[in-house]
């Protein structure tokens, strides 16, 4: 296959959004320099009370990245060895990862074909004695259906653990994610909405208790110097990044509507080509647009991935494999067929080139490559 000699088109281009505020970064850089303080210092308390308030949660503690994020949200949720944890099969690993590390088990409820988080009619028929907790994932920046899922949880007496480390500043209904669960876990990976230059994550807690014990196990269980009430580990975010990240969310609501302006334009551009089913904006809910995410059936998914490649236009492919069916996770003794949509998901989905200071010619380009590829 012969390249195309056309500007490559990038699938995100973190490179962009440094330029864009190198001057902030480096002033924030230099301060930090001259106060000689690099952990647990202004930068994360600000970043946290900053972060919570834009969320709306009643607390935020910063972390050294989205899984742990995760591992310590289930751990404050009560979560122990041979426990059950609900979530979906189709996300990142990460999600049933930690659900595993905490000596528990992922029982998989299937996703909703459309918005790709797990489907609430599925989650009931899965708790046993022995669940704890559920735990949805807010995928590609789409906010899952959390009315359902809390009362759900709230009927059946379970904590809620989201995993919107894809999804900040997404929102259901009137609350952003984040603020739903009994915790959340976020992450500041370079890729996501909001990124940092390195790793990062993030836990809220509706709780302030949750929230204090959050702080202990992310310093070894430290309550004060040198004294610790019990086992944590070192899970700090450092103050270069927290400053970062402060200058990012500064311009948060500006980076989500380019995105959503981005996902406006490929709708606009894409809508009338029936082999694809675009992303799903829902009246109940905020997509961010962290990836904009198509589903292309039957063959049209590897022909648009070669003609990508061919001329130059990045593009990701989220998730090829559902998580029941992960070699890690073979102890579960899931098959094939065993959820249907996650599986179809699997198969189907292709996120195309998505990030801020994405320029319409670029959209329109991509655009074109993906209708010539269906006319
Ligand atoms: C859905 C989901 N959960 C959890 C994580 C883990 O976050 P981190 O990479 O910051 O540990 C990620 C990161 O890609 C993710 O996409």
């Amino acid at each position: 296959m012969t390249k195309t000699n056309k500007k490559p088109i990038p699938f995100l281009d973190a490179a962009a959004d440094f330029h864009k505020r190198k001057k902030t970064w480096i002033q924030a850089l230099t301060k930090i320099g001259e106060t000689g303080r690099f952990i647990l210092g202004e930068q994360v308390k600000t970043f946290e009370t900053k972060a919570a308030n834009f969320l709306g949660a009643n607390n935020a503690i910063t972390l050294a990245n989205g899984t742990d994020a995760l591992i310590l949200a289930l751990r404050l949720a009560g979560v122990k060895e041979k426990d059950e944890v609900i979530t979906t099969p189709f996300s990142f690993f990460a999600s049933s990862g930690a659900i595993c590390r905490l000596g528990a088990k992922p029982i998989f409820a299937d996703i909703n074909p459309r918005s790709f988080a797990i489907a609430p009619d599925k989650i009931e028929s899965r708790i046993t004695k022995k669940t704890r907790a559920i735990l949805p994932v807010h995928l590609y920046g789409a906010p899952a259906n959390m009315t359902a899922i809390a009362g759900i949880a709230r009927r059946h007496r379970l904590a809620v653990v989201e995993d919107a480390a894809q999804s900040f500043g997404a929102r259901w209904k009137d609350k952003y994610v984040g603020a739903w669960g009994d915790a959340a876990a976020f992450s500041f990976y370079p890729t996501k909405v909001l990124g940092a230059y390195g790793d990062g994550g993030m836990l809220t807690a509706a709780d302030a208790s949750w929230a204090s014990r959050a702080r202990r196990l992310a310093n070894h269980g430290q309550d004060r110097l040198f004294h610790h009430t019990e086992i944590g580990g070192n899970s700090r975010l450092d103050e270069v990044q927290a400053a970062l990240l402060l200058a990012k969310l500064a311009g948060i609501k500006d980076d989500i509507a380019a995105r959503q302006n981005i996902a406006r334009l490929y709708g606009e551009a894409l809508a009338d080509i029936s082999d694809i089913v675009l992303p799903e904006r829902s009246e109940e809910g905020e997509h961010v647009f962290g990836l904009y995410t198509l589903r292309a059936p039957s063959g049209a998914r590897t022909r648009l991935a070669e003609i990508f490649e061919r001329e130059g236009i990045g593009f990701g492919i989220y998730y090829p494999c559902p998580l029941h069916l992960q070699p890690a996770l073979s102890f579960l003794g899931l098959k094939e067929g065993s959820y249907p949509e996650a599986e179809r998901a699997a198969r189907e989905v292709i996120s195309l080139p998505i990030f801020p200071s994405m320029t319409e010619g670029q959209v329109a380009r991509v655009s074109e490559v993906c209708r010539a590829v269906f006319s």
